[in-house]
């Protein structure tokens, strides 16, 4: 059996799904000849870390055990009594993960699993990464800030899989990643990444105003508890900055010029959620139903993409043909097209449910178990 260490930062609603599709892969991943060994969970208080690093991990008890504490709001440190493990804070945290990756890493492959909403996270990854072990992350936060702590980590290309930071379980990294290897230019990037605004999209094409779509939205679960996170555009920036950095341009999310779904007035500065939700947003409604009028007029559709193209990264609402593959698109699946020399007049085209804790720890796990190819 091939054993596969793992060292799980973060366990909230993705971190979480993660554990469980471990457990549950079990039987699988033992046909395959190979184990998932959780050796340590953090969350951002402390790290719990098993007792025998080096033979066995987390038993699944203990895994199932963390899952309905953290989903019940207890932090990991409740926990200590409960299983075979020791308990770290602060800098004692991050030296111990320190001193598993140095006993691990080059040997096997310890993966350290970024599932964490932080871009604190960012120094360890380094670490642990130029000490031989693979790095996975659900996060965007460590590949979107400084431009070098993105090289930085993509320098150990073979050992990072990011997968999940875009499209969640869509394989857009990775069809990006083989256009760009088989020295196929890419020229344009245009995809609708953001489950939320795709179904905001598709909402106002039926001819429903916009503060009806983003209420509903919230109430059925699909915004972020304030609905101006993903209004705001900035996670779909995250997004495009991602794949522009791994197109090799040296760009930064300031650079990147991104259209807010409400004007800055109505900001969480100036405004409570409560209050944007009760009033600010029907003054929003007349405005984009007229964008979606003159766009039906000309036979186009509003989208809100990201545009890659000619170093540049825009994020934003656009016009596109009705007849296009993003034209089709309806409710809050994710597309991406990828145009290049091979697929210039027919774009490459990903598509389908691209958010979800479930779909996205599904990605992080398919991203560990493709690491470990490298490993004996
Ligand atoms: N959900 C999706 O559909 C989706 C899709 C694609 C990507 N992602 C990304 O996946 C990541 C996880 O998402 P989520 O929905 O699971 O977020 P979440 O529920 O907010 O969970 C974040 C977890 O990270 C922990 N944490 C915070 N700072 C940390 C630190 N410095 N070190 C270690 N752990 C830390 C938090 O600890 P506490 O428990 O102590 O607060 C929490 O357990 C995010 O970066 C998100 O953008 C999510
Ligand atoms: C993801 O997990 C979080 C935390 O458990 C939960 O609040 C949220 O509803 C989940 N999202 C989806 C789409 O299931
Ligand atoms: C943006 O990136 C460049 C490197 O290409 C860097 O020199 C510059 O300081 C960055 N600017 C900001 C505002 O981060």
């Amino acid at each position: 059996m091939k054993s596969i260490p793992i060292i799980l930062l973060g366990c909230g609603g993705v971190g979480r799904q993660l554990l469980d599709h471990i457990i549950s892969s079990r039987s699988l991943h033992s046909k395959q000849g190979i184990v998932i060994r959780v050796v340590g969970v953090s969350d951002s208080s402390s790290l719990l870390v098993s007792d025998d690093i080096m033979l066995s991990g987390m038993r699944d008890e203990f895994l199932a055990e963390i899952c309905r504490a953290k989903s019940a709001g207890s932090p990991l440190k409740s926990l200590l009594n409960h299983g075979h493990c020791q308990l770290f804070r602060g800098q004692d945290a991050l030296e111990n993960i320190v001193s598993i990756a140095s006993s691990l890493g080059r040997s096997t492959g310890l993966a350290v699993v970024d599932c964490s909403a932080s871009a604190e996270t960012i120094g360890i990854l380094e670490q642990v990464s130029s000490l031989g072990c693979c790095v996975v992350l659900a996060n965007k936060k460590p590949l979107t800030c400084a431009i070098e702590d993105f090289e930085k980590l993509v320098s150990h290309f073979r050992r990072i899989r990011f997968e999940s930071t875009v499209g969640a379980g869509l394989p857009v990294i990775a069809s990006v990643t083989r256009v760009i290897s088989s020295g196929d230019p890419i020229s344009r990037i245009v995809g609708s990444l953001s489950g939320t605004l795709g179904y905001v999209m598709s909402e106002l094409e039926e001819g429903k105003a916009f503060s009806e779509i983003v209420r509903a939205a919230k109430s059925l679960g699909y915004t972020e508890p304030d609905p101006r996170d993903d209004l705001s555009g900035m996670d779909v920036a995250r997004k495009g900055l991602i794949l522009s950095r791994l197109l090799g341009w040296r760009i930064n999310l300031s650079d990147i010029k991104i259209e807010s779904l409400y004007p800055s007035e109505f900001g969480p500065d100036s405004m409570s959620t409560d209050d944007f939700l009760a009033k600010g947003l029907s003054q929003l409604d007349e405005k984009l139903k007229e964008r979606v009028v003159t766009a039906s007029s000309k036979g186009n559709v509003l989208r809100y993409v990201c545009v890659i193209e000619d170093l540049r990264c825009n994020v934003g609402l656009r016009e596109l043909p009705k007849d296009s593959a993003l034209g089709r698109l309806r409710g809050s699946d994710n597309l991406v097209e990828i145009y290049s020399r091979c697929y210039k007049n027919s774009p490459l085209v990903i598509h389908g449910a691209g958010a979800g804790n479930d779909t996205t720890a599904a990605g992080v796990l398919a991203d560990i178990i493709d690491l470990q190819d490298l490993f004996a």
